[in-house]
């Protein structure tokens, strides 16, 4: 879509149900980015990541070895160590091996009360704990109907930013999820989903400065397919793909990475 280094990233929500699934899925994965990557294309490639339940991440960071794919988490705690009965740092998820965490996620936000001002402490917590974050913003359906996407997706942005430094972006990506397409089957359209990365990108040079806002890197999130990555990435201001229930099927993940 531009200058900047396409992003592929699959989020695995709450599945497989089992480990030896989550191996059998991590194994067929790796091989497919393997023949990717030995099919001397692999300047052409794109970042790739993937974000596996929490019990997976170590068989993850091991299948993972000796390729280009990334390990990062779904989520993480808002304390760094201490009496926090079954929470989660990001210094344990980084030193595990994973390079990555994924904050702001719509479902975080609507079924376990997750609000801007938590999101912000957790992204200031993921970059001091070493990782890189993938931040989600998106407006639901009512939000979309109401003309409210760009209100919604500046809000999100300067809460979840602030306080932030030009710098600090350079370990950040964002992905627009608009709530309406997530598991829906509802791909954004191509137009739809670059106004959004338009105007997400408008408020990043708002906030920081022309640079920072030309580099990050904006991925589209919301029933991806091999079928509709293509088109979006045509776009100029769609910069990958945050996957969803296309993640879990390898082949599917691999032509998407491909067609990146
Ligand atoms: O984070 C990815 C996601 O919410 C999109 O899910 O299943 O619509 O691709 P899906």
């Amino acid at each position: 879509a531009s200058a900047r280094r396409p992003l592929i990233a699959g989020n695995w929500k709450l599945n497989p149900a089992t480990a030896p699934e989550a191996l059998a899925l991590l194994k067929l994965v790796v091989a497919n980015q393997r023949a990717l990557e030995s099919s001397g294309r692999t300047a052409e490639l794109p970042d790739v990541a993937i974000f596996p339940p929490f019990p997976f991440l170590q068989l993850a960071v091991d299948a993972v070895a000796g390729t280009g794919i990334k390990v990062g988490a779904q989520n993480v705690g808002l304390e760094g160590k201490g009496a926090f009965t079954g929470e989660v740092s990001a210094s344990m998820v980084r030193s595990l091996g994973c390079q990555l965490v994924l904050l702001g996620h719509s479902e975080r936000r609507l079924l376990y009360g997750e609000d801007d001002e938590m999101i912000r402490r957790k992204v200031r917590l993921a970059l001091d704990g070493g990782l890189d974050v993938v931040l989600c913003v998106g407006e639901t359906e009512a939000e979309y109907e109401m003309g409210l996407l760009p209100a919604v997706c500046a809000l999100q942005l300067k809460k979840a930013l602030h306080g932030l430094q030009p710098a600090d972006l350079e370990r950040i990506s964002i992905a627009y999820e608009p709530v309406w397409a997530i598991g829906t089957g509802r791909t954004a359209t191509p137009a739809q989903a670059q106004d959004a990365h338009a105007i997400i990108r408008s408020v990043i040079a708002e906030l920081f400065e022309h640079e920072p806002a030309r580099a990050v890197r904006i991925a589209y999130g919301g029933s991806v397919t091999p079928e509709s990555i293509d088109d979006l990435m045509r776009m100029p201001d769609v910069d990958g793909a945050l996957v969803g229930g296309a993640s879990l099927i390898a082949d599917k993940f691999s032509r998407i990475v491909e067609f990146a």
